[in-house]
């Protein structure tokens, strides 16, 4: 219960979904990959490749029981990725392309300013956009440490969409980064090879979070004394992503997370969250959490009476510490909200900065959830109590100003709309006496928001007679206002 107790605690105190900081407070950046390429021993063939297999069935099924455990809880989950080999001296490392300036002058400021690297990666970002892929920045001389590392390649020429269809191929991967990149010919681990010769590779990084001129920040490294750069370094991002089974399609939100107020009933919507640290981005990870929420909430619904809120929508973002990425978050709410309320774009926790990427809101297909009761009946109720109608409302309803207790059946309020067609025992509506104020709404709203006004006392749930019957007692002291 942690971090649901935690979660709620702030809600009372700041925005709604502000941050679960029990635990973000807890995360620690996702490593930055480095991708050298590196044989350790002789190899057995010439493939310069890594792929990370990510399975969405096994890390869902990772989710859902994380959270049938404990299904209130916030949860880092740990999905390793592949460890890299260590290397043996000198060992003759993979012959990149033969182009560059290696062969004239092999120094690192060669390299950078090899005009051939820009042209190639400027014309690509203008005229080789893959389909179904955005360009996101181009002719950088760094590469991305973005989230959710899923291989490399190396390519025989910078073609951005042969990188693409490598990337299509892997399940999980969304972005990819394509470069040339000076690296040693041997590698550099020893007295005796520090400083090699270099060769030009060109890689081609697959993610699965997105790649942008923000992290792309892996400006290369020293090995040893050489010194490893990257030039003409271009981003592309899938532009669609998958949805989730039961789900609408994803509202693409950018860098913004949803902040949503109170509903028309004054109601806080926002549930509660859930944190992936490690592996691929996958909202359907966020949908597998939401569904969690909603089905112990049917199966433990609210014992005094109150209403019983379930997961119809859910925000993703990748969420980011001072520009690194601390891992993918899911905020759970009772009902969808539109992209307008996509106006959160990040905290500070003291000197952090915590911020918001490629963020997507998910919609239950079925459902998008509901406040609980409509929100017209929720705008007479504060008509009423605005212009102490609450008179009106008891002769409405029949409400005997002297007795002591008055006793009202109406429908459930397990889903709201069925306020509507309340039914009253003894409804005795008087004629034509309609305050100005609740003119505009029908008789039906109107009913209704008298009945939600006069039970201000108490709500009691249930009785044995009828599994759906909801029993409002509303005190005299209502129509004696
Ligand atoms: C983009 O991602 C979607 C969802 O994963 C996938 O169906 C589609 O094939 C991808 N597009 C490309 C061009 O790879
Ligand atoms: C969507 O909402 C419906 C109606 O409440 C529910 O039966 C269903 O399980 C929900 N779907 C998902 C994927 O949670």
């Amino acid at each position: 219960m942690r971090s649901y107790i935690a979660a709620a605690a702030f809600a009372a105190l700041a925005q709604a979904q502000d941050l679960d900081w029990d635990a973000v407070l807890q995360l620690t950046p996702v490593p930055d990959v480095t991708i050298p390429v590196v044989y350790a021993t002789v190899p057995t063939t010439t493939a310069t490749a890594t792929t990370v297999s990510y399975t969405s069935d096994a890390a869902a099924a990772a989710v859902s029981s994380a959270l049938s455990a404990n299904p209130d809880d916030s949860f880092p989950l740990d999905t390793a990725l592949a460890k890299r080999a260590t290397s043996t001296s000198c060992q003759v490392q993979p012959t990149g392309v033969s182009l560059g300036p290696q062969a004239t002058d092999d120094t690192v400021s060669a390299f950078l300013a090899y005009p051939s690297f820009s042209a190639t990666a400027v014309a690509a970002a203008s005229t080789a956009v893959p389909n179904g892929y955005v360009n996101t920045f181009s002719n950088m001389q760094a590469s991305n440490n973005a989230y959710g590392y899923m291989g490399y390649t190396l390519l025989t020429d910078y073609n951005t969409q042969t990188c693409a269809d490598k990337c299509t191929k892997i399940n999980g991967c969304q972005a990819f980064n394509i470069y040339y990149e000076r690296d040693p010919t041997v590698n550099p681990d020893s007295d005796s090879c520090s400083n090699p010769a270099s060769t030009t590779n060109i890689k081609c990084v697959f993610w699965s979070g997105p790649v942008t001129s923000d992290n792309a920040n892996n400006a290369g490294q020293w090995r040893n004394k050489f010194q490893v750069v990257i030039a003409g370094s271009n981003g592309y991002v899938n532009k669609s992503i998958a949805t989730p089974v039961g789900y609408n399609a994803g509202v693409y939100l950018g860098n913004s997370a949803i902040n949503a107020p109170l509903d028309c009933t004054g109601d806080d919507s926002y549930l509660q969250s859930a944190i992936v640290t490690t592996g691929p981005f996958d909202a359907n990870l966020c949908a597998v959490a939401c569904n969690e929420q909603a089905s112990y909430a049917r199966q433990h619904p609210p014992t005094d009476g109150s209403f019983n809120k379930m997961c119809y929508f859910y925000n993703t973002y990748i969420l980011y510490k001072n520009g690194q990425a601390l891992g993918q978050y899911c905020a759970m709410y009772d009902q969808t909200w539109s992209s307008s309320y996509a106006k959160n774009t990040g905290y500070y926790y003291g000197s952090d900065h915590y911020t918001i990427g490629f963020s997507y809101a998910f919609s239950n297909s079925t459902s998008g959830g509901q406040p609980r009761y409509p929100c017209n009946v929720a705008s007479a109720k504060s008509a009423i109590v605005s212009a102490s109608l609450q008179p009106y409302c008891s002769s409405l309803l029949g409400f005997n100003p002297a007795s002591a207790t008055q006793t009202v059946t109406v429908t459930p309020t397990v889903q709201a709309t069925t306020l509507t067609t309340l039914n009253y025992q003894q409804q005795k509506r008087q004629a034509a006496s309609t305050p100005a104020a609740l003119q505009k709404y029908a008789a039906s709203v109107i009913t209704s928001a008298c009945g939600l006004a006069a039970t201000s006392v108490s709500v009691i749930t249930t009785t044995a007679t009828a599994a759906a019957t909801t029993v409002y007692v509303a005190t005299s002291t209502v129509s004696q206002k």
